[in-house]
């Protein structure tokens, strides 16, 4: 092949189509295919949180996020403070940029997250108990209610658990006990019978007394009748504590109880600076979570929690600690991307 042909057809292959030569049809194996194309493949969601700072402001950031995921989360715009800092007053413009983004990408929204004990206004946790029930199905009805039929999934509660296992006490549960929890999955389900509704926690990635609180729990409320269709484990891993190493395992268990479960936020965080040796061992651990999560048919997805330590949670929640997602700052590619790669590839 002459040269110029040869730096041709590497620039179709760069692009992930196939060629046919004067000599004969070459379908190309295409190490550069997006990971969405591989997942769409297998039917597999890959997502990422998305920002809506440098969604609106970033061209690097928008071609990396449309190329490479066909799913979203909304890592901020859609919390209780983003979307009704005020008694009935609803604001959905951040939100609204995210699903307008996801759907002319054609990109699957999981939405993120109705009630919480974070990130939720005064207003809200001063509230006494008949009025804190009625907040809740307000909010959720109206949120919910917005974005039906276009936000699949719901992570209707968030971390309701502490680490050992116990429902946390937060004000929802000082006010209002457990029941808040079933409550809010039947508002959810009122607003949008079509949407999957979720449970999402962290550090449930292990079999563990927190895991098995959520797996008690699940069981025990679809047993009642409560519309819990997902799981959500989030995956906020580091490589100084060591792999979850029954994470198949666990995954296998809330997928017997009749449930989809997802990845919801991973990312793999180390003591800075990174070396050649921390981010290797970064990837395998991207490696197991996604190998993990295939190897069960009803582990629908895998969402990153961002995509680019440009902008990623981690440096300012744990200080000393980042490099936790598979872009560099300069959107390059981390050995984690090609772990990601090779596992839906394969
Ligand atoms: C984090 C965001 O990434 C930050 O930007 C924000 O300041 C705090 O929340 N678990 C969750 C996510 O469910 O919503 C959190 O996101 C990370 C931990």
């Amino acid at each position: 092949m002459t040269s110029p042909a040869r730096l041709a057809m590497a620039a179709v292959l760069a692009v992930g189509t196939s060629v046919t030569l004067a000599a004969g049809p070459v379908t190309a194996e295409v190490p550069s295919q997006p990971l969405r194309d591989h997942a769409s493949a297998r039917d597999f969601l890959i997502g990422t949180a998305v920002a809506t700072g440098p969604l609106a402001g970033e061209p690097s950031y928008r071609d990396t996020l449309n190329r490479e995921f066909n799913a979203v989360t909304a890592e901020n715009a859609m919390k209780w403070d983003a979307t009704e800092p005020s008694p009935g007053q609803f604001t959905f413009t951040a939100a609204d940029q995210i699903t307008a983004s996801a759907q002319a990408n054609g990109q699957t929204v999981h939405g993120h997250t109705l009630v919480w004990h974070s990130q939720t206004p005064g207003w809200v946790q001063g509230l006494d108990a008949t009025a804190m029930r009625d907040a809740m199905g307000n909010h959720i009805g109206t949120v919910v209610g917005r974005y039906a039929g276009r936000i699949a999934t719901w992570d209707v509660v968030n971390e309701v658990f502490d680490d050992n296992g116990g429902m946390r006490s937060s004000f929802w549960y000082q006010r209002l006990g457990e029941s808040y929890v079933a409550d809010a999955f039947r508002y959810a389900r009122a607003a949008d019978p079509s949407a999957k509704l979720c449970i999402n926690d962290y550090n449930v990635e292990g079999i563990n007394s927190k895991s098995t609180a959520l797996y008690n729990l699940v069981s025990r409320l679809r047993g009642q009748g409560v519309p819990i269709d997902c799981v959500g484990i989030q995956g906020h891993l580091a490589i100084q504590y060591g792999f979850p190493n029954d994470l198949r395992q666990n995954i296998q268990r809330f997928a017997d109880l009749g449930v989809d479960v997802r990845i919801t936020e991973l990312d793999v965080r180390m003591q800075l600076p990174a070396d050649a040796g921390k981010l290797a061992t970064q990837s395998t651990y991207y490696r197991n979570v996604i190998d993990a999560c295939l190897a069960v048919a009803r582990c629908t997805g895998l969402t990153v929690w961002g995509f680019t330590d440009r902008y990623s949670w981690v440096p300012d929640t744990f200080p000393g600690q980042g490099a936790a997602l598979p872009y560099t700052e300069n959107y390059q590619a981390k050995p984690a991307y090609q772990a990601l790669h090779d596992a839906l590839a394969g």
